[in-house]
């Protein structure tokens, strides 16, 4: 048995998802989308899932955009508030996100983490606050090169997995992404031995569920390596930043495989 085809059968089909961060208005964004799916065909989606997560400015164009072509791309947040509504200056919920056709929402990325002070609690609230909204949460886990270097990456990885999930009852709606901070926009990655192993660090975390959850890996992903990070039976997709804001570059990532 080939191991995708082992993934297939544990039910984690690949997901790879651009993160596009800060970058993009909403008419670059319907560009992008639909450039890229000019260059991605069905025997693609049957094989890959693939998402965009552009910024709240862009989801509304997004969202047309996909529904319009109909295509089976899936729309993504790169973050949401905890609370359904109230008096939170700025804020976006998770319901309003989801009456936008969002799928999925990334909660605790390590840019959130680091320059606007989220931590694991709040993580988990965002988290809850995804699935109440019947979305689906991309938790983002990973350690910083000081953590690393000191040998403790598979404690501080077990710890951010265990906040995250506190309080969820069913795991496998949720999708986690290990994404090493040293390796987010440097060019720099862990060998694919090494993500891999954190990876089975983070499903060992997560109990009975480790083996039906998805877990992708993020961090200086690019077309010349993600067949390598692929080829690993853990490692289910990629979470890309830089090289998914080019419509041929997200494009020649997501077909890996071909
Ligand atoms: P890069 O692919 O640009 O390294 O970013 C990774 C990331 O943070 C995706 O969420």
């Amino acid at each position: 048995m080939t191991e995708s085809q082992e993934k297939l059968d544990e039910g984690r089909k690949d997901l790879i998802i651009g993160n596009w961060k800060m970058h993009h208005t909403h008419l670059e964004a319907i560009q992008v989308i639909q450039k890229l799916s000019y260059r991605l065909d069905l025997a693609d989606y049957e094989r890959v899932d693939v998402g965009v997560a552009p910024p709240f400015t862009a989801l509304r164009s997004g969202q047309t955009v996909i529904e319009a072509d109909r295509l089976p791309i899936h729309l993504g947040a790169q973050d949401t508030h905890f609370a359904e509504s109230g008096a939170f200056t700025g804020e976006i919920s998770a319901p309003m996100l989801a009456k936008l056709s969002v799928r999925f929402v990334i909660v605790g990325h390590s840019e959130r983490r680091e320059h606007f002070g989220e931590d694991d609690a709040l993580v988990n609230q965002k988290a809850k606050a995804v699935l109440a909204a019947g979305m689906t949460p991309v938790v983002c886990v990973g350690e910083t090169l000081e953590i690393r270097e000191s040998g403790d990456t598979n404690e501080w990885v077990t710890g951010q997995v265990a906040g995250a999930i506190k309080g969820i009852e069913d795991l496998s709606k949720l999708v986690f992404a290990y994404e090493p901070i040293w390796a987010i926009g440097t060019g720099r990655t862990p060998s694919t031995d090494d993500a891999a192993g954190v990876i089975d660090v983070i499903r060992a975390a997560l109990g009975d569920a480790g083996d039906v959850v998805r877990v992708l890996y993020g961090g200086s992903v690019n077309a010349g390596n993600i067949a390598d990070f692929m080829a690993k039976r853990t490692i289910d997709g990629a979470l890309v930043g830089g090289a998914s804001l080019d419509p041929d570059s997200f494009a020649s990532i997501v077909r890996y495989w071909v």
